[in-house]
């Protein structure tokens, strides 16, 4: 399957450098943290979920979207702005980097942007998005759970299909 924005925001320099920095910045972090594996499962799981419940999901966008979905945490770390408004702003600057359409980066960038709220329609890519967010994270193994503010009937303890 094409993934082809995909690829060629993984070989970005501004994504690269965000990345790093980023695994820079989380290096002494408890909590969970934002890596490569955290942008891959959400990519993962959006896919999985649409294709369980029927939701079109074109996965160049899913994998896009999810690769600068928490991009803006540099911003939030550093300057405290959030992370969702400041990484929709670096996506649209990589998304023109990488010679990516309109149409396309719009739907990228609105998914980031929406990726913190829970109020989009429940059958759509956006709400499937927010959904893969939470459950790409195994909470049962985190070392922090005494001191995460997630609620425990949110918290991912079992496997689920
Ligand atoms: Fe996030
Ligand atoms: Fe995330």
């Amino acid at each position: 399957m094409m993934l082809e924005t995909a690829n060629k925001i993984l070989e970005n320099d501004t994504f690269r450098r965000k990345l790093e920095e980023l695994e820079r910045l989380e290096k002494e972090r408890k909590f969970c943290g934002h890596g490569l594996e955290h942008l891959l499962s959400v990519a993962r799981i959006t896919m999985l979920i649409c294709g369980e419940r029927g939701i079109a999901a074109e996965p160049d966008i899913v994998y896009s979207a999810a690769l600068l979905h928490d991009i803006g945490r540099v911003e939030e770390y550093t300057l405290g702005l959030p992370h969702d408004t400041e990484g929709a702003e670096t996506a649209e600057q990589i998304l023109h980097e990488v010679g990516c359409g309109k149409r396309k980066a719009e739907r990228i960038i609105g998914m980031i942007r929406s990726h913190r709220s829970n109020d989009c329609k429940s059958d759509t890519l956006e709400a499937v998005f927010y959904e893969a967010d939470k459950r790409s994270r195994m909470c049962s193994f985190c070392k922090a759970q005494d001191e995460c503010n997630w609620p425990y009937e949110k918290r991912n303890v079992n496997l689920e299909v």
